[in-house]
């Protein structure tokens, strides 16, 4: 990871491009909470050599879950930190920072991560954290995104990448994309809808900014062309 550059923002670091285009793949931790769906699409995207990333492992904050298994079916590392293992949120915040920093990662991908980071992750990791959210950021943050969307009646929400600070689903946005929602939708239908897009989104953003490299000015990210 290079050095950072000053300050940004709140909980993140405006800096040089992450990476420069190199033959080396970029390093990409994952962490997950649930099912994994979109680890697995940075699994199978990162099959490809030509995508110019590894998934170097896989982190999750709770045992017994989908994602650990798509990532141990893939050969991929995983760990658990937990936060009931931890005296309290500080102690689990250092752990888990220490547990991902000795991977060496270029970035940290959220993936259904379903815990907030605390500060000591941020510094270790601010301004190379990206979190993905199933609605269209500012509007809808939070642990229901898809819920919160349907309760208001808009009819498009969809997906946000964002660099990861220290606010629920408040960094700078990377990518966005649009999904309808359809009159019959209820949550799973439009989350499911959304996912896809999410997934879509996800795999093209994060290639993009470890081939090419991005840069944060203020709340814009830009990610250079390749
Ligand atoms: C995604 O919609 C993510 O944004 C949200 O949880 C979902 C993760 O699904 N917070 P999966 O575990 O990757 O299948």
């Amino acid at each position: 990871m290079p050095t950072p550059g000053p300050a940004g923002g709140a909980g993140y670091r405006a800096g040089p491009p992450v990476r420069q285009t190199s033959s080396v793949p970029a390093r990409v931790l994952v962490l997950v909470s649930g099912a994994g769906s979109t680890l697995q699409a940075l699994l199978d995207a990162a099959a490809d050599p030509a995508y110019g990333v590894e998934v170097v492992g896989v982190g999750a904050d709770r045992d017994g879950i989908e994602g650990l298994r798509r990532a141990e079916r893939a050969g991929v590392p995983t760990f658990v930190c937990a936060l009931r293992q931890h005296q309290d949120r500080g102690a689990w915040d250092a752990a888990l920072t220490e547990r991902c920093a000795v991977v060496a990662p270029d970035l940290v991908v959220s993936a259904g991560f379903m815990k907030l980071v605390g500060p000591a992750f941020l510094a270790r990791f601010g301004g190379h954290f990206v979190n993905s959210h199933p609605a269209l950021l500012p509007s809808f943050p939070g642990m229901h995104g898809p819920r919160d969307a349907l309760a208001y009646g808009v009819k498009v929400s969809g997906c946000t990448l964002f660099l990861a600070d220290g606010g629920v689903d408040t960094g700078p946005v990377v990518a966005q994309r649009a999904v309808p929602v359809e009159d019959d939708d209820d949550e799973s239908a439009l989350h499911e809808r959304i996912k896809v897009a999410e997934r879509e989104m996800l795999v093209d953003a994060v290639g993009r900014m470890l081939r090419a490299g991005y840069r944060v000015t203020g709340r814009k990210v830009t990610i250079l062309r390749e």
